[in-house]
């Protein structure tokens, strides 16, 4: 599989926004730049900055002119083969017809009638985790909470072990690290970290889809290793991508929702249930998008918002700033769980639309109902934010609670 760069387009980010402040709030010169130069070339990271909710969805939906592809751009060193780690083809990373097959098996699988089926397992998943909490008056969300939900989940729909779960962890933090700085070095070894994630990954994922081809179970690696229009290859990437695209993004939006809520002053409402939990994880989606950018590149010379782009030009897909469009959204600075419609990109838009964003929503909305009947309070401590390095969300948010009797 290509770098996690191309999946959600965490590469380098842009001189203004890289210090902790900026990553925590690049909400100001997203506004600057939708204004001034609403599409604009940064020669620094070789890239075209797009910002304007128009322009950014009409980019996604046209995959015949701006392709998902990374093998595309003109300089393929991060496509060399150099390794012997494996070429693999997701549906993140490929155009239809490719991305239509490599989609259309498990596409039924999250649908919501499907997901709601698997709604009472995700529960017994929470009030697990919720029942580890028990004694403790003060906890990390971010750790206790909001990391092993996700991941607990893609496992059990995997059908993966509980013991394998912290080796995810681990590959899945690897796969999505940014350099801390720019030196050699130091790109290097996230490089190195994660070649050797992606190739155990890959053995291990081949080992489970061996054992399980022509088996009936109802897992999705069973269901990949029977999927025959795939090659194993492209089995092995779909797992990968799984693990990847659903773990630190819904993390994320678990993280942000506490976040935003607590900022607001509307953690009493949300527990009495004078604001929609459900709603406000919406407006969370659209405020604090998880996954802030993406990538595209162009496949011919196309004219952007009156600029000329050139066929093998790398595109910067500003979500967190096209969900923050005010030609789109009344008072778009402002955490309105109440706003309807809320026609938010924060599961991008076109044919790669999120595949998990049902089961995404479901986990999310899940978890608050049983967070706010568990705990009488919950006061988030935002103090001293971190932003996480990889995409977008907190390195911890550190809680106190007191339960109901
Ligand atoms: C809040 C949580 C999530 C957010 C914000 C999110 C966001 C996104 C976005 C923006 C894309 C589009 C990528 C592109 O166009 O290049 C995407 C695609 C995808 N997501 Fe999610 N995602 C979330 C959760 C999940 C979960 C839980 C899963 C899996 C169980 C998942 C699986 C995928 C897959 C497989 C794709 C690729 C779809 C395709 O290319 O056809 N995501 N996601």
């Amino acid at each position: 599989m290509e770098s996690p760069d191309s999946v959600v387009g965490v590469g380098r980010s842009p001189e203004a926004i890289r210090s902790p402040e900026g990553q925590l709030s690049p909400f100001e010169w997203y506004a600057e730049m939708r204004q001034e130069t609403p599409v604009h070339f940064d020669e620094q990271r070789e890239t075209w900055d797009v910002f304007r909710y128009e322009d950014v969805e009409r980019v996604l939906k046209d995959h015949d002119t701006f392709t998902a592809n990374r093998a595309f751009e003109a300089d393929e060193s991060s496509n060399d083969g150099d390794d012997d780690s494996p070429m693999l083809q997701t549906m993140i990373t490929t155009d239809p017809p490719t991305q239509t097959r490599l989609r259309g098996f498990v596409d039924d699988r999250f649908q919501p009638g499907a997901i709601r089926e698997y709604q009472p397992r995700v529960e017994t998943v929470t009030e697990d985790l919720l029942d580890d909490l028990e004694d403790e008056n003060s906890f990390d969300f971010v750790d206790e909470f909001a990391i092993p939900l996700p991941v607990i989940v893609i496992a059990e729909l995997l059908g993966i072990s509980a013991d394998r779960r912290d080796q995810f962890k681990e590959w899945s933090d690897a796969l999505v690290a940014r350099p801390e700085d720019d030196t050699p070095e130091e790109i290097e070894r996230v490089q190195r970290e994660q070649k050797e994630a992606q190739r155990a990954m890959g053995r291990f994922f081949a080992e489970l889809l061996e054992e399980r081809d022509g088996g009936d179970g109802d897992d999705l690696i069973t269901l990949a290793a029977n999927a025959e229009e795939l090659s194993r290859g492209e089995q092995i990437g779909f797992c990968m991508l799984l693990l990847l695209a659903g773990n630190i993004t819904t993390t994320n939006l678990l993280t942000n929702a506490i976040w935003s809520v607590e900022e607001h002053g509307l953690t009493g409402a949300i527990r009495t249930g004078d604001v929609d939990h459900t709603q406000a994880i919406e407006e969370t989606l659209r405020y604090r998008s998880p996954i802030q950018s993406l990538k595209r590149i162009a496949v011919e010379d196309v004219e952007l918002h009156g600029q000329r782009i050139q066929a093998g030009d790398v595109l910067t897909l500003w979500l967190g700033a096209a969900n923050r469009d005010p030609e789109i959204f009344d008072a778009a600075e402002e955490f309105r769980p109440e706003r309807r419609p809320n026609r938010h990109m924060a599961f991008g838009t076109g044919v790669h639309f999120c595949l998990g964003a049902h089961l995404a929503r479901m986990e999310a909305d899940v978890a608050l109902d049983r967070l706010f009947d568990r705990f009488d309070r919950l006061d988030a401590d935002l103090s001293d934010l971190e932003p996480l390095s990889a995409l977008y969300g907190l390195e911890s948010l550190p809680c106190e609670v007191s339960r109901n009797a």
